[in-house]
């Protein structure tokens, strides 16, 4: 698979310009491609994905599945995935450390061939990252697990549907239990299911493949299990990246100026929505997008983090960098991933005024943030520092841009697009 980006290291350069204005386009979700290539896994013969966007993490997902067999193949934005029965169940340390969510190989990779063997994910910035309830979930449609040299291996001869509720309504123990139920024997209802919109893109395309899945998007899924799955007849079109619609809204608030963001739904952002109003932002939603429209300095206000519908802590940090230079003071509460403040260091270095104690933050807005030499530690992070740099004096050099690549298809060049002051150093 090609990319633009390649193995593209270095850093982006940002400086305060004039506000914003004119269109771009948000790609497809990262965080629901990287599970439609997984579901790719539970039928032989080609899948055909659109609207992929062209970011490192559908790269590393793409080596994953050639290292498991399947013939994969980029064209334009749109990926086929050519599977057949000769695969190999196994998800290899090298591939499973540098992305996380390779973890959703599991649970198709079980009910397909009875059989998986994965490498443990270690934890990463965000602290501790278990995979328990992933476990919990398939061992309740009977799969049993040993770990042995750093590996989950999982086992299940024929995968029977059960009543389960998850403890908690995590993203990827939802995604792994539903795409091991669609080929278990009868049905399966997960309670306290995760709710986030990328939930109700898989099963969508898992429907198109032949599952039967109700209430995705809820907090009960029902899925019957049949037999067998067959590619979708059409190709099927990611929804738009909610994280990079965020991003871009913030850059508005932060620059000022007014952006068309096509493809964006305000319906599946509504808390962030309401929060960029309460902070003074004009956000329109239309049949075409999201326009975004910020006029004068943003006001402070307070935020938690919690699972969909609530505020996506994936949004945090760049509402952060907001906050760093609005009137007044806001408290954020991080109720997520307990260690995901690591880039308040780095705004620190900016001039920023923030305490955290924790997992709060107390943000007390000061009039300008000042240009600074930062490093990016992960993908929200990165991207919100080179916000920061938007509405900063001097320059901010954002070193390690890597990481942003991991999940914005051409950041800088879209940035560019609009107005802002950016480059690729
Ligand atoms: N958790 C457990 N045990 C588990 C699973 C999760 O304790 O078995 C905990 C996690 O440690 C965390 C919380 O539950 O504290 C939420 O984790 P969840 O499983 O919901 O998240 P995820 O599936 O690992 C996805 C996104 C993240 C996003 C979170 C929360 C993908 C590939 N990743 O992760 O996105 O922050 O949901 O919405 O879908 C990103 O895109 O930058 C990113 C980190």
């Amino acid at each position: 698979m090609s990319s633009s980006f390649g193995a593209a290291q270095g850093a982006i350069e940002v400086r305060a310009g004039a506000p914003l204005r004119g269109e771009v386009a948000i790609a497809g979700a990262k965080n629901s491609v990287l599970k439609l290539m997984a579901a790719c896994l539970l039928a032989d013969g080609e899948h055909t994905i659109a609207r992929v966007p062209d970011i490192t993490d559908v790269e590393i997902m793409g080596e994953l599945m050639t290292a498991i067999g399947v013939g994969v193949r980029r064209d334009g934005d749109r990926l086929s995935l050519t599977v057949s029965a000769d695969v190999t169940t196994e998800a290899p340390y090298e591939l499973v450390e540098r992305m996380r969510a390779s973890i959703l190989v599991l649970g198709p990779l079980l009910a397909r061939h009875g059989f998986a063997r994965v490498a443990m994910p270690g934890g990463d910035d965000f602290g501790p990252r278990p995979i328990d309830m992933h476990l919990s979930g398939l061992s309740a449609l009977g799969a049993t697990f040993t770990m042995k040299g750093g590996n989950v291996e999982a086992r299940a001869d024929q995968l029977v549907g059960a009543e389960l509720i998850l403890d908690y309504p995590s993203v990827g123990a939802t995604e792994n239990v539903i795409m091991a139920a669609v080929l278990a024997r009868g049905r399966t209802v997960v309670e306290n299911a995760a709710r986030e919109p990328e939930i109700g893109d898989l099963a969508r395309f898992l429907n198109d493949m032949g599952a039967q899945i109700s209430g995705a998007g809820t907090d009960r899924v029902t899925i019957t299990g049949v037999t067998q799955l067959r590619p979708s007849q059409r190709a099927f079109a990611t929804m738009p990246d909610r994280v990079e619609a965020a991003t871009f809204l913030a850059a508005v608030g932060m620059a000022g100026g007014e952006v068309m963001l096509r493809g964006a739904r305000a319906d599946q952002m509504a808390m962030l929505v309401r929060k960029l109003g309460d902070m003074g932002m004009d956000i329109d939603a239309s049949e075409d997008g999201i326009v975004a429209h910020a006029a004068e300095r943003l006001r402070a206000a307070d935020m938690s983090t919690l699972p969909y519908p609530g505020l996506a802590t994936d949004y945090k940090p760049a509402l952060m960098t907001l906050l760093a230079t609005a009137e007044g003071t806001g408290i954020v509460t991080e109720n997520i991933f307990t260690g995901r403040f690591r880039y308040v260091d780095e705004l620190r270095r900016m001039g920023a005024d923030i305490r955290t104690e924790a997992h709060h933050a107390l943000v007390r807005g000061v009039e300008r943030l000042s240009g600074a030499p930062v490093r990016a530690h992960d993908i929200r992070a990165g991207a919100a520092l080179v916000v920061a740099g938007l509405g900063a004096t001097g320059t901010t050099t954002v070193a390690d841009a890597h990481h942003i690549d991991r999940g914005y298809e051409n950041f800088v060049a879209k940035l560019a697009s609009v107005g802002a002051n950016v480059a690729r150093t």
